[in-house]
């Protein structure tokens, strides 16, 4: 028996494609922790997806939206999506899993930190080259997760996973513009900006600053030049940064940032922009750090988390045990710093940071890298020896 046991209960969703190889090396590095410590993690696995939808005619058995929801302390996903896996109406096979987590527990913040390990070569001219320093990738996205242009389909995929009638926004007309017309609106609201914005200021408090001068420094990415929606996002920004004085606040157009943040990532500490922002800037922000396979996030709520790799169910990849778990394992690394902070303990706290550790040590050493950052070795021997690494340190305290 462990010994002043903490107890979580975890939901692991392993989804489609590669998302099934990542999650098993997501949960190995939750035994190893089990295994090695006194916290303890009750997992339940559901399948979902693309591919489950297109054998049982369901994205997931009834009842998970309400497992992942009234039972379980945090959620991990592997990645959702099946090629040809649509719904009748068009959506994603398996949006009721993403994005309906994402609307239905209100989990508004898309945190995804993008960071540039030692011993990892950046994506940027497709090759293996090393521009920066080690180091000098180091900062933190939030990504608004609830609204702007992604909210009609949210909604949708959230009363979907809950059985009720789906939302479809009222009819809008278009002066000008004749004939068939698709579109899609993009509400953004004061309380949503705000509780974004407000966990950027938070989470910036926890960091070490800009790489380039350690200054601690929150920046707002919009199109506030252009859209209403993004003035009332920066103003928003505005008033809470005046809460913060001792964190500068930064400000830059979604189109100028692209090019900053590919010329000079070490002016960025912490990031908050608006949902399909977000979106396309934190692909951007993979190529900083290696690409999409060392490229972790956590959708995270007043109740409720999930955690997920950002890289998606890789279909081209799938069934050969190849992709990167490092994306997967840092998630786990996120979730451990989640329930860690939520529930005051310290330990996990520091448990998250050993996962920390034990990829960083693993990069460095660069013996088993999968082919995404340069080397041949395979998905679950680079999960084995992140795992093994963690143990040891575990086992040393
Ligand atoms: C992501 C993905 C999802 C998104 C897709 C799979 C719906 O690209 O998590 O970034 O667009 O949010
Ligand atoms: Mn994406």
């Amino acid at each position: 028996m462990r010994q002043g046991m903490s107890d979580h209960r975890i939901t692991v969703l392993p989804g489609d494609g590669t998302g099934r190889e990542v999650a098993l090396e997501a949960q190995r590095i939750l035994d190893t922790i089990q295994n090695h410590s006194n916290h303890g993690f009750e997992q339940t696995v559901i399948d979902c997806g693309g591919e489950h939808y297109l054998a049982t005619g369901e994205e997931w058995a009834e009842g998970s939206f309400e497992l992942c929801k009234n039972e379980t302390d945090a959620i991990f996903l592997g990645a959702i999506g099946y090629p040809g896996a649509r719904l009748p109406n068009g959506d994603l096979a398996g949006g009721s899993v993403i994005l309906g987590l994402r609307s239905g527990l209100d989990l508004f913040a898309n945190v995804r930190p993008i960071k540039l390990y030692d011993g990892v070569p950046h994506k940027i001219h497709g090759g293996f080259r090393q521009i920066w320093e080690p180091g000098m990738v180091d900062m933190t996205i939030l990504r608004e997760n609830t609204e702007g242009l992604y909210h009609a389909l949210l909604r949708r995929s959230a009363d979907r996973a809950q059985g009720r009638e789906e939302y479809e926004p009222e009819p809008m007309t278009f002066p000008g513009i004749e004939g068939e017309v698709a579109y899609d609106p993009r509400p953004i609201s004061r309380h949503g900006s705000e509780r974004l914005i407000r966990m950027g200021f938070e989470i910036a408090q926890t960091r070490n600053g800009a790489p380039s001068d350690g200054v601690r420094r929150v920046s707002c990415i919009d199109k506030s030049n252009v859209t209403r929606g993004c003035q009332l996002f920066r103003a928003t920004f505005s008033d809470i940064a005046s809460q913060y004085p001792d964190t500068e606040a930064d400000y830059g157009y979604i189109d100028a940032f692209m090019q900053w943040i590919t010329r000079s990532p070490e002016h960025y500490d912490t990031v908050v922009t608006s949902n399909m922002f977000g979106d396309i800037s934190t692909d951007l922000g993979a190529v900083l750090q290696g690409g999409m396979g060392m490229a972790a996030s956590g959708n995270i709520g007043d109740q409720h988390a999930f955690f997920e790799p950002v890289h998606g169910s890789a279909p081209k990849h799938a069934g050969q045990n190849k992709v990167n778990p490092i994306a997967s394992i840092n998630s786990i690394q996120m979730m451990m710093d989640y329930l860690g902070r939520k529930n005051n303990d310290d330990d996990l706290v520091a448990v998250g940071r050993l996962i920390d550790e034990s990829v960083a040590d693993h990069l460095r050493e660069g013996k088993q890298l999968t082919y995404d950052i340069g080397g041949t070795a395979s998905c679950s021997d680079v999960g084995m020896s992140i795992a093994n690494r963690l143990a040891d340190k575990l086992k040393e305290r």
